[in-house]
């Protein structure tokens, strides 16, 4: 049964040769092999790859975002890339959520596609994304080394993650698309206000991506209330201003009920 589900294409990061898979192992022409976990995932990051033990987001700044997100405060963003995904794509053309963190977004895509992967360096994320969502396919690697075959994705996601347009460029297929999701002007200013005594706007002026087409942009801005201070703290916790939290920070934190915040997302959708 599972057998069905094997990616095909992806590529050893040690020496760029397909993978082919056999007996919950990847392997390439050169002998180099990969096993896959039990939870699903394979992870294609070798040691000599990584930059520090633990590389991407931790354990705690994951479990935050599974928490927050799981009760449905992005549901508005999730429904416009369905809508931009159903307008753009052919439907079953193949996806990539790189930087996919614990899966969220990455696993909404299987109702209308069966070819969904998913790519992150924080193995603590690959690990429960590859648990809760089993229909898609996840793997450990870098965006700068993507453990994927050129030419073979039709939509890549880039959901406030580092922007690596080489490597995205590579793996796309012609005439396929790549849409990225930023911070706007006014997101979470309410939180940064709490944290910073001058809160700055988010800059959209600049724009990462120098070979693709911009063909739309989108801008998805409403108000969230979080009625439980548990929500406020892991917004807090999944996000960068985690490391300004102090003791002091989180009591006011805890103190806030009914506070509202904007969320605010840039979506750019390119064309290779
Ligand atoms: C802010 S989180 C966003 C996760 C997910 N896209 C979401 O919106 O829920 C950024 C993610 O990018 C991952 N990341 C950072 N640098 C990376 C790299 N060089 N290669 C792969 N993933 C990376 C982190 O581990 C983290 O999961
Ligand atoms: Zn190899």
């Amino acid at each position: 049964m599972f057998s069905q589900k094997i990616p095909k294409n992806y590529r050893c990061p040690l020496c760029q040769q397909v993978l082919s898979f056999s007996d919950k192992n990847f392997r390439c022409s050169n002998n180099h092999n990969f096993d896959q976990a039990k939870e699903g995932y394979v992870n294609l990051l070798p040691v000599q790859h990584k930059h520090s033990k633990d590389p991407g987001d931790n354990k705690a700044m994951v479990n935050a975002r599974r928490a927050f997100l799981d009760k449905g405060f992005y549901q508005p963003l999730i429904e416009q890339l369905l809508a931009l995904y159903q307008q753009y794509a052919d439907s079953n053309s193949a996806i990539l959520d790189a930087g996919c963190g614990e899966g969220y977004y990455t696993h909404q895509h299987k109702t209308i596609t069966n070819q969904v992967y998913g790519v992150d360096i924080a193995k603590n994320a690959v690990r429960i994304a590859s648990k809760r969502y089993k229909d898609c396919h996840f793997s450990v690697g870098t965006l700068s080394n993507l453990p994927f075959e050129d030419n073979f994705f039709t939509w890549i996601y880039s959901i406030y993650a580092p922007i690596l347009e080489d490597e995205f460029s590579r793996v796309l297929k012609k005439a396929g698309y790549l849409v990225t999701v930023t911070p706007a002007e006014n997101h979470l200013f309410e939180l940064k206000s709490l944290i910073y005594r001058y809160a700055k706007k988010h800059d959209i002026s600049k724009n990462p991506i120098q070979g693709l087409t911009l063909i739309t942009e989108k801008h998805i801005s409403y108000t969230m209330k979080f009625e439980q201070t548990d929500d406020l703290i892991n917004l807090l916790a999944m996000t960068p201003f985690t490391f300004k939290s102090s003791e002091s920070l989180l009591a006011e934190l805890k103190s806030k009920i009914n506070f509202t915040c904007q969320a605010d997302f840039l979506i750019r959708v390119y064309q290779k």
